[in-house]
C-alpha cells in the first residue's frame, strides 16, 4: 500500500493546472500536492497518477513520492474561491497526494539540457504509458536540484476511459514529435529492451496493487477491483514487448519553439 497522511492545513491551490491541485501540509510534517477526487478529470487521472508515477519509479526514472492523501475540507474552509471550496467540499477522505518539490522550476526544454539517454527513456516510458501530456508547451517536468522530475500523468492511459476498445487503442502508434524531449536526440528503441525487461507481470502486480480498491469498484465490465488490475497489467505487459516499434520520433521544426535569439522577432518585439 502507498504510505498514508492526513492534512492539517491547506496551504494554497496550485491554479495553473487544470484540476486545481491543492499543497497540504500533513501530520507527517511534509507538503503535498493533494490531486482531489472531486475534480472534472474524475477518478482514473488519480489511477493513471499512481500506476505510471509507480511504474515509472520502478524504471530509475525520477517521480516524487505519491502518497494516500486523508483531506478533510474542514481544514479548507478559508478558501475564498466558491469553485474551488466546491471541489474541496466533493473531496473529502481518500485522495492522491505527491511530495511537493520546494523551489522546483518548471522545465524548459530552451534553458536545460538532458543526455540522450535519459531523454531516451523517458520518452520509452511516455509510449508505455501513452502519455500526451509532455510536449514543449506543457512539459509536466519539474527541474529540481538539478534534475529532471517527472510529474503529472493523470492523462496517460488512456485507453482505460473504454475498457471494450482499449485493446486496439493501444495499438496505435506513439507520436514523439512534440516531446518536450524531442530535440535531445532520444532514442527509445535502443533502451527499449532494457526498460521492457523489467517491466515483469511481478512488478506489474506490485504496481496495480498500490491503486486503492475504492478507485477500481463499480468499473463496468468487471466484477472486481482485482479484476481491472489484470486489465491494465495484461496491457502494458503486452505494450512494453513492441510499442518501441510504432513510437515516431524527430523533431516536427515548424512545431517546436524557436532559438532563444529568435524569440524577439518571432514574438514581434523587434518587427520594424
Ligand atoms: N510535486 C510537485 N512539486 C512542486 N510543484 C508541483 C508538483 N506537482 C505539481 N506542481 C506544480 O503544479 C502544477 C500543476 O500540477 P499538475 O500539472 O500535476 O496538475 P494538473 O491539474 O494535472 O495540470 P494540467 O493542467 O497539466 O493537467 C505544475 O505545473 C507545477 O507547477
Ligand atoms: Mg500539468
Amino acid at each position: 500500500m502507498l504510505r498514508e497522511v492526513a492534512g492539517i492545513r491547506y496551504v494554497t491551490p496550485l491554479r495553473e493546472g487544470g484540476s486545481v491541485p491543492g499543497v497540504v501540509e500533513a501530520d507527517d510534517y511534509g507538503t503535498y500536492v493533494v490531486k482531489f477526487t472531486g475534480a472534472a478529470q474524475g477518478r482514473k487521472a488519480l489511477i493513471a497518477e499512481v500506476i505510471a508515477g509507480e511504474l515509472g519509479r520502478r524504471l530509475e526514472l525520477r517521480v516524487p513520492e505519491l502518497v494516500r492523501f486523508d483531506f478533510d475540507p474542514v481544514i479548507a474552509l478559508g478558501e475564498p474561491d466558491e469553485e474551488i471550496q466546491d471541489l474541496l467540499k466533493a473531496s473529502g477522505g481518500l485522495n492522491l497526494g505527491m511530495d511537493f518539490l520546494p523551489g522546483a522550476l518548471g522545465f524548459d526544454p530552451l534553458v536545460f539540457g538532458v543526455d540522450p539517454l535519459e531523454a531516451s527513456r523517458v520518452v520509452w516510458f511516455d509510449a508505455l504509458i501513452g502519455n500526451v501530456d509532455r510536449s514543449w508547451r506543457n512539459p509536466n517536468m519539474l527541474v529540481w536540484h538539478r534534475n529532471v522530475w517527472l510529474i503529472d500523468h493523470g492523462a496517460s492511459l488512456i485507453w482505460h476511459h473504454n475498457w471494450k476498445s482499449a485493446a486496439a487503442a493501444s495499438a496505435k502508434p506513439y507520436d514523439a514529435s512534440d516531446h518536450a524531449l524531442a530535440r535531445f536526440s532520444p532514442e527509445p528503441a535502443a533502451v527499449a529492451a532494457e526498460l521492457a525487461a523489467k517491466v515483469t507481470d511481478e512488478l506489474l502486480t506490485e504496481v496495480t496493487a498500490l491503486v486503492p480498491d475504492e478507485w477500481l469498484l463499480d468499473e463496468p465490465g468487471f466484477d472486481t477491483p482485482d479484476d481491472v488490475r489484470r486489465a491494465y497489467r495484461e496491457l502494458l505487459g503486452a505494450r512494453a514487448l513492441d510499442i518501441h516499434r510504432r513510437i515516431t520520433t524527430g523533431l516536427r521544426q515548424e512545431k517546436q519553439p524557436p532559438p532563444e535569439w529568435l524569440r524577439p522577432w518571432v514574438e514581434g518585439k523587434n518587427a520594424t
